[in-house]
């Protein structure tokens, strides 16, 4: 079934056997102190190595950046052994994966930073509250990254892609996502600078191209990608002209020949976020001819109609992949897909409970449902 899911894709230099890709999934299972991965999420990917891409879950760049209790790294050199094993694991299985970038700007609490604000595009505070390893507190103000900080957190960008390079990835996808630094830096709710970096559309992308053209100088155009969500409120951060920014940071990303562009679009009845603000995929896809992955909500069914209709070449699933690692196969067979079990608890919550314990087809469910 859904043939159009299991057609190869030629994406940059990345030549993916399906178009049923993992989405980004923030686990919190690396070794602490140090933020390290280690073999139980080596264990975790493995199993999910028939995606047609794995985007790893996001990844600190520097301490500055990560803001998440356990989450990993990419800044030491034990975060490159710890990812070296999850690496091979996914190519021993014949997978592909990149490294999902990421710096939290504004959403890093004080207490991972000695007590020092977080940065980000302006001094604003994000609603609600951050998970610290002493458990819930509220958002602190951020501090506005002078034009230094800026020019210094580009280089952290640069030696964390060199490290994810040394770690064995296939690439790296820069999270300009959700209400994290980059997208702080887009939207005009949380960017009210007055430099080059805010005020018009065009500078509230400075940022995202020279992060970008670091990675580039890193990996090439062909092994880059980029994930964006244009359409909604995301942790406090929104957008008056959805169209005219992310219009724009999709021209930034046409005119750097990024390889492929992953949109998170809820929609109306999201299960993870909702919004009524229109997707802005349509849009995008005009303005970006490399390869589009739409995300959020989707069926089987869905994704093939979108794939046929032109609107997408690959759609990324996140928590059907939690709970099914073997997803590809149960899409071709038609198969029940499981739900996540004790949520949000083992999403986030330490061991392998509802993160390496999820069963994969038998032999016997397989000739039962093909
Ligand atoms: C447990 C969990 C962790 C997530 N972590 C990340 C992350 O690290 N990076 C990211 O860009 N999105 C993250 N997301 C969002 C997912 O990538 C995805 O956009 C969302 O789950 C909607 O897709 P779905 O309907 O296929 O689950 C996370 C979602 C969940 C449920």
């Amino acid at each position: 079934m859904h043939e159009s899911l299991f057609q190869p894709l030629t994406m940059g230099a990345l030549e993916t056997p399906n178009r049923i890709f993992m989405a980004p999934l923030t686990r919190g299972r690396s070794t602490q102190p140090g933020s390290v991965p280690n073999e139980m999420m080596a264990t975790y990917y493995r199993q999910r190595a028939s995606a047609g891409l794995i985007i790893s879950e996001a990844t600190g760049i520097s301490v500055e950046g990560l803001g998440w209790p356990a989450a990993p790294g990419i800044w030491s050199d034990e975060q490159v052994e710890g990812w070296k094993q999850v690496t091979q694991a996914v190519h021993d299985e014949g997978g592909l994966i990149v490294l999902q970038m990421w710096h939290m700007g504004r959403l890093v609490h004080p207490d991972f930073l000695g007590g020092n604000p977080p940065v980000s595009a302006s001094a604003t505070t994000a609603p609600g509250h951050a998970h610290t390893f002493e458990g819930r507190k509220d958002y602190e103000q951020a501090r506005a990254a002078t034009v230094e900080d800026i020019a210094r957190i580009v280089e952290d960008y640069r030696k964390a892609a060199e490290n994810a390079k040394k770690a064995g990835f296939d690439g790296v996808q820069l999270h300009a996502a959700n209400g994290y630094l980059i997208d702080q830096f887009l939207r005009d709710s949380t960017n009210l600078r007055e430099d080059e970096y805010g005020g018009s559309a065009e500078n509230r992308t400075r940022i995202l191209r020279e992060v970008l053209t670091a990675l580039i100088d890193v990996w090439g155009k062909d092994r880059v990608g980029v994930r964006l969500s244009p359409n909604g409120e995301t942790q406090g951060c929104d957008d008056s002209d959805p169209a005219t920014t992310f219009g724009a940071a999709a021209k930034v990303v046409e005119e750097l020949g990024v390889a492929f562009l992953e949109l998170r679009e809820p929609g109306p009845d999201g299960t993870f976020g909702s919004t009524d603000v229109p997707k802005q995929s349509p849009l995008i896809r005009k303005i970006y001819s490399g390869t589009l992955v739409l995300n959020s909500d989707y069926s089987a069914a869905e994704a093939v109609a979108d794939i046929d209709a032109g609107r997408a070449d690959a759609i990324s699933w996140g928590r059907d992949f939690i709970a099914n690692p073997d997803l590809p196969e149960r899409f071709k067979l038609g198969a029940d897909i499981a739900p996540n079990v004790d949520v949000p608890r083992s999403w986030y919550g330490k061991g392998p409970h509802g993160y390496i314990d999820y069963p994969k087809l038998t032999d016997e469910d397989q000739a039962a449902v093909g």
